[in-house]
């Protein structure tokens, strides 16, 4: 497999460096302890093209393919995981749902507004007891006829206060379990919507994710995605390709950890030299770049099976697991490699350790991702 990036997809890569680098790395130490949205920053994510990156132009998207996506969400990742959690969620579980699933009239009243980044979008499947196990859905959307009422309380919703639309997931018919499940678009301001507290997170603080209550809330039918029943299998098909930005993501914060780990190694000196010439030191680097180095053939090569029409997603679970792992692992090292200096947040590595947990569990636990792995290996 040839992964050698196009002139455009260096591009797009440096693009993304040069952003990360002059806008999400100041002030992403107070975003974190203020647990602050990096509104400014979404803004201008979206007028690069950020926030629709593989949208079709014509609804306001780059038009680009996945590769470009994951080597964008590498390179903000690798200074700003809460920033790069909210490219992940708009551009694969919302804009790409919506764009491959969704009526051309929800096409033409969101789509546009979602991949320009004025308003974003979030993906509302979690709820207090439907974590894993995702077909035990509580929430529930009644159909009237002409319109569903939806109930229930959703949970641990990334976006969840500043989304401007909202991916439902609720129960119809229950006899019908998993096939009597629908994907519902939401709008913030419906009445009986209500945001509930914002989670105090241990990381990614900079993003924003709340719990959500529906009370009685009316949904026209024609924001319902896809058939009747079919919501589940958005939900899956969704997160499928949700799982390739989050490996993506955990690929960017385990280069970022080893990227200041190996400068700080070079500088630091020990028993009168770099620490970098330890042994103790050095075989460490060489362990994290080896293992950032399979977790990025593994997240490339899940990009270019969904770029090339084959299934992904086996090969996106294998990246998310693998990265996830990866990322934990290195952003520890990383720490420990700091030293004393690791500990204090003024050199970043305790924020992506702490960044680095939630790749383990969000779109998929690790555990689920290893049902998904030995389910397609074992059938
Ligand atoms: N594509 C299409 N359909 C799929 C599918 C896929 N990848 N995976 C499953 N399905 C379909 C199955 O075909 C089946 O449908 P039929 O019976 O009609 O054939 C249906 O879904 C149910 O499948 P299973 O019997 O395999 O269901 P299960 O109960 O055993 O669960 C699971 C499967 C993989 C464990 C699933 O429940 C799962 O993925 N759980 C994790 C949920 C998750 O990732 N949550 C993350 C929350 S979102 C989030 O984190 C976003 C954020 O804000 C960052």
């Amino acid at each position: 497999m040839d992964f050698k990036l196009t002139e455009e997809q260096e591009l797009i890569k440096q693009a993304a460096r040069d952003f990360a680098q002059n806008e999400l790395l100041p002030g992403v130490i107070e975003r974190d302890e203020n647990q602050q949205f990096p509104k400014d920053q979404v803004k201008k994510m979206g007028e690069l093209g950020f926030l629709g990156m593989m949208v079709d132009p014509k609804y306001g998207g780059s038009g680009l393919d996945t590769l470009s996506y994951v080597l964008v969400m590498e390179e903000l990742s690798k200074i700003d995981a809460s920033s790069s959690v909210i490219v992940s969620v708009n551009n694969s579980l919302v804009c790409w749902g919506m764009e491959t699933f969704g009526t051309e009239a929800q096409k033409e009243k969101y789509l546009h507004k979602l991949a320009t980044g004025e308003m974003i979008g979030a993906f509302c499947l979690s709820e207090p007891e439907a974590g894993s196990d995702a077909t035990s859905q509580k929430t529930t959307a009644i159909d009237m006829g002409d319109h569903y009422v939806l109930n229930g309380t959703k949970n641990w919703i990334t976006n969840g206060g500043t989304a401007g639309v909202y991916l439902v997931i609720a129960q119809t018919d229950k006899e019908k379990k998993h096939r009597g499940i629908n994907a519902l678009i939401v709008e913030k301001g419906m009445e009986g919507f209500e945001i509930g507290p914002k989670e105090n997170k241990l990381g990614i603080r900079g993003s924003d994710t709340h719990s959500l209550i529906f009370n009685d809330v009316k949904v026209p039918k024609e924001n319902r995605i896809g058939e009747d029943g079919f919501g589940f299998k958005f939900a899956m098909k969704t997160l499928a390709g949700g799982r390739i930005g989050i490996a993506a993501q955990a690929l960017g914060i385990a280069a970022g950890a080893y990227e200041l780990a190996l400068k700080y190694s070079q500088e630091r000196k020990a028993f009168g030299t770099e620490i970098s010439n330890h042994q103790a030191i050095a075989f460490k680097l060489a362990d994290m770049h080896t293992q950032i180095q399979a977790a990025r053939l593994l997240v490339y090569q899940a990009a270019k099976d969904k770029d090339n029409g084959e299934n992904y997603d086996l090969s996106g679970a294998m990246a998310k697991l693998y990265a996830s792992q990866v990322a934990m692992d290195t952003a520890v090292e990383a720490v420990q490699i700091h030293g004393g200096n690791g500990f204090v947040k003024e050199y970043h590595v305790e924020r992506l350790m702490r960044d680095a947990k939630i790749t383990q569990i969000y779109e998929g636990t690790s555990e689920i991702q290893k049902i998904v792995i030995s389910r397609a290996i074992l059938k």
